[in-house]
């Protein structure tokens, strides 16, 4: 877009009004975006000059181990740079079968689905599960792709304040019985640092007859005895109704994953516009990120 262009069309009136960004950088203050030349994983390149990088989400420190790096580029060579094609089609490979396969058994789960991103993930489980006539209950402080997840869905939305149970069932209340529901939450909230209460939630849902999905971006690798989540942690895996994981933090790569069981219908059809329709699941993703999560396996036995 041409910037003479935003002087004509009112859509655009937004972006030519929206001046404080540029009035940051003006006065040399502006903290986003930063350029890194170089990683070497704690340390890396900005301007020309070493920092020491302290809001990484690289948990577990994978994304420079060897045996990462050569599996990525292993997967490089045998299958080249795209997959050319949807998960429908053309573009699944026997390598997303076996991250799938694996994945469910880290989360303990019957199978497992990947997306192109955990952001993917949280829009194709709530798109694909909540309906028309269903209700999908947000804590407030919930990450953005629960959100929008929730907006692309054709059901309700409801939301409650952070962490606030007590809120949650008065609002649970006053559904119809038989309302078709779903809870989900963060399994850890990265701003506030907190864990969800999913005891106290998985009470509440089984009370009401909703599913409760947890989303363990943040928690995978980190929280329970394997690395293997906010349910494990709280020792509740199988009372857990859905988990939604990203590889792009503890897993040292991109793609998401929603880990369910087999009969979860909507796990390639329902959840197709953000999963199976997308031709972007990448070979050396999945190839890394199978290698991060048997390294934390065997971290794990050790
Ligand atoms: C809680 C949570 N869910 C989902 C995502 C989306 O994951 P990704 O950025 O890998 O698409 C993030 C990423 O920041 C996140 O923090």
């Amino acid at each position: 877009m041409r910037t003479e262009t935003l002087q004509h069309i009112a859509l655009f009136d937004k972006c030519k009004n929206f001046t404080r960004a540029r009035e940051v950088q003006a006065a040399g203050l502006y903290p986003y975006f930063k350029p890194i030349t170089r990683s070497e994983d704690t340390i890396v390149m900005i301007e020309g000059r070493e920092r020491i990088m302290m809001g990484s989400n690289n948990y577990l420190g994978l994304t420079h181990h060897p045996e990462v790096l050569l599996a990525a580029k292993g997967a490089l060579e045998r299958y080249g740079s795209g997959c050319t094609g949807s998960r429908f089609l053309n573009g699944t490979l026997d390598l997303h079968e076996q991250l799938e396969t694996e994945l469910a058994e880290f989360f303990h789960k019957e199978a497992c689905l990947v997306f192109s991103t955990g952001y993917q993930a949280n829009l194709g489980v709530i798109s694909g599960l909540v309906g028309r006539a269903d209700v999908v209950f947000l804590d407030k402080l919930d990450h953005a792709s629960i959100v929008d997840g929730a907006k692309m869905s054709h059901g309700e939305t409801l939301r409650f304040n952070h962490g606030d149970l007590a809120g949650l069932e008065r609002k649970l209340q006053r559904l119809p019985e038989g309302t078709g529901t779903m809870i989900i939450v963060d399994g850890v909230y990265s701003m506030e640092g907190d864990i969800a209460d999913v005891p106290g939630l998985l009470r509440i849902a089984q009370k009401y007859g909703a599913a409760l999905a947890i989303d363990d971006a943040h928690s995978v690798g980190v929280l329970g005895p394997n690395g293997d989540g906010t349910s494990a942690h709280y020792d509740v895996v199988d009372e857990v109704d859905l988990i939604v994981g990203t590889f792009s933090k503890s897993l040292a790569s991109t793609q998401g994953c929603w880990p369910r069981c087999t009969s979860c219908s909507a796990s390639r059809s329902g959840a197709s516009s953000c999963g199976a329709t997308r031709a972007g699941c990448k070979r050396a993703c999945a190839r890394s990120a199978s290698r991060s999560a048997r390294r934390r396996r065997r971290s794990c036995r050790c």
